[in-house]
């Protein structure tokens, strides 16, 4: 819904195709997707760490920092997380037309919300990556300790304990982190990226 008028589009005089091609690579948002403690930001910060030695264009927007920040006055109610989602859609899709390979790690437990974003994007802008972790390993892993305050009853609508996690259907890559260490979780994701031509490429 749209709800401002007399708005017009101004195209820029350079490209997406344009910056791709100065960067060598193309620009996608990699989504990280999965419970509190999962391990998205983990392997996100250590992904952008490694993209960045390979010389590319990165940026990575994580779930409590833009809390912070953009979306400081959202909550956790279904309709905050739609709007949470809508608008990290929405940013994503500046980066992507900035050029960049921009990662994002939120909860974003909704099946719609995260297709939401998919089909802001061309078929290629998306890569969905679902960071598998039992609520039980989450549970004894509790880095910010909000299990246990969730458990106690502190927190409501807590996602895992009440409120719920719809788990991908069609991600492009299940990482287990029960299973996998940090190192291969990001080479697979680097794998991916090779093999379907998004880095070292000079896309036309
Ligand atoms: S999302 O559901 O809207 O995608 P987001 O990723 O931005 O969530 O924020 C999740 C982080 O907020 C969690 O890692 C946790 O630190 C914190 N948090 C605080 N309250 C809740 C809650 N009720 N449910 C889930 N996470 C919460």
């Amino acid at each position: 819904m749209v709800s401002s008028n007399n708005i017009t589009w101004h195209d820029s005089e350079v490209t997406k195709a344009e910056r791709q091609k100065r960067n060598k690579h193309k620009s996608v948002v990699i989504w990280f997707t999965g419970l509190s403690g999962s391990g998205k930001s983990t392997i996100s910060v250590a992904l952008e760490k490694a993209l960045y030695e390979e010389q590319v264009h990165t940026y990575r927007l994580d779930g409590d920092n833009v809390r912070h920040g953009l979306n400081h006055n959202l909550g956790f109610s279904p309709e905050d997380r739609k709007e949470n989602i809508r608008r990290i859609g929405e940013v994503s899709k500046l980066m992507v037309d900035a050029g960049l390979i921009t990662i994002t790690a939120f909860i974003s437990p909704y099946q719609a919300d995260r297709d939401g974003v998919r089909a802001l994007l061309a078929e290629d802008e998306f890569i969905e990556v679902y960071t598998l972790c039992s609520l039980d390993e989450c549970e004894s892993r509790d880095p910010k300790g909000l299990y246990q305050k969730a458990r106690n009853g502190e927190i409501s609508g807590f996602t895992g304990i009440n409120a719920p996690y719809e788990a991908p259907q069609h991600p492009e890559l299940i990482i287990d982190t029960e299973q996998d260490s940090i190192e291969v979780a990001v080479n697979r994701i680097i794998e991916y990226l090779k093999t379907h031509h998004y880095l070292n490429v000079t896309p036309e």
